[in-house]
């Protein structure tokens, strides 16, 4: 398990003119880029299929291990003052992290499913300061920075402008971590409000696709920070309405995560319990 310490300030966080942050984008814009075309190597190789399973419907491929291990070489290199923490290796909590999923939707690259991505964000002093979620098969790369709003491959990305839950499609995703009774409440909450419910299997995609205005709203009730944390940047910075995920403590023991374009609001919060902010 991580070795998880104290939780962090929301004190002193970063300004949109910080020059270490602006550094930490341009690299971070960078790495996401070639973390994703190691992973994209591997997709159609024969380490592909070398996975195991850490837990029941959890998958750890080979990858998964060489993209963290990258990951987290380049950024402790350039940025030796920064924490690190990660879905494969774990960490420690620091007051300026990164935040790192190598491979999200290990269940679809393992099946050889091009849907799936690398996630990495960076806390400063309780914010999300920057996030990327990087998507080799379909070379798409989402990028928000706190207060500067959210891209796709360098173009502007807004939520939808959906109204009516009827024409709403959104995803609700899952794991073993909370009963399957629990999720097929909110489930019934989704498809009795008229709305309509899809899992991709890739939480920290799901989320850009909000962002993205693909998707009307993201809700899973317990995500870990490295499939979410940059999402959740992603989507309020598109315009969208995300619940408190790092105020609540989801840094050091993950949490509840919903995230919507404000017109799928109401449908959201009440098919599955988890406040706005
Ligand atoms: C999982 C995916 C999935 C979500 C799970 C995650 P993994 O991460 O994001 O969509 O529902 O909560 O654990 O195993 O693909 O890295
Ligand atoms: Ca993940």
């Amino acid at each position: 398990m991580t070795a998880l310490s104290p939780t962090l300030s929301a004190e002193s966080g970063p300004t949109p003119s910080d020059p270490g942050l602006d550094r930490r984008e341009a690299f971070l814009i960078d790495l996401a880029r070639e973390a994703g075309r190691l992973a994209q190597r591997a997709f159609s190789g024969a380490e592909t299929l070398a996975y195991r399973m850490k837990g029941p419907q959890d998958f750890l491929t080979v990858t998964d291990a060489a993209v963290e291990e990258l990951v987290q070489n380049r950024l402790q290199s350039a940025f030796p003052e920064d924490g690190f923490l990660g879905e494969e290796s774990g960490g420690v909590l620091s007051p300026q992290i990164w935040v790192v999923d190598p491979i999200d939707g290990t269940a679809n690259f393992a099946r050889r499913i091009p849907h799936y991505c690398v996630s990495i964000a960076f806390v400063s002093h309780g914010v999300i300061a920057l996030g990327a979620v990087f998507d080799p098969a379909h070379d798409e790369l989402y990028f928000a920075r706190q207060g500067r709003g959210a891209t796709r491959n360098g173009k502007p990305v807004r939520v939808s402008d959906v109204r009516d839950a009827h024409a709403a499609c959104v995803e609700l995703g899952w794991s073993t971590r909370v009963p399957n009774s629990d999720y097929l409440d909110a489930l019934a909450g989704i498809l009795k409000a008229g709305a309509n419910a899809r899992r991709g299997a890739t939480g920290a995609l799901g989320l850009a696709y909000v962002a993205d205005g693909r998707s009307d709203g993201y809700a899973e009730l317990h995500m870990q920070p490295w499939d979410c944390l940059a999402g959740l940047l992603l989507v309020e910075e598109a315009g969208g309405r995300v619940s408190p995920y790092l105020e609540n403590g989801g840094l050091a023991k993950g949490g509840p995560v919903l995230a919507v374009a404000p017109g799928a609001a109401d449908l959201m919060q009440s098919a599955t319990g988890i406040a706005l902010k």
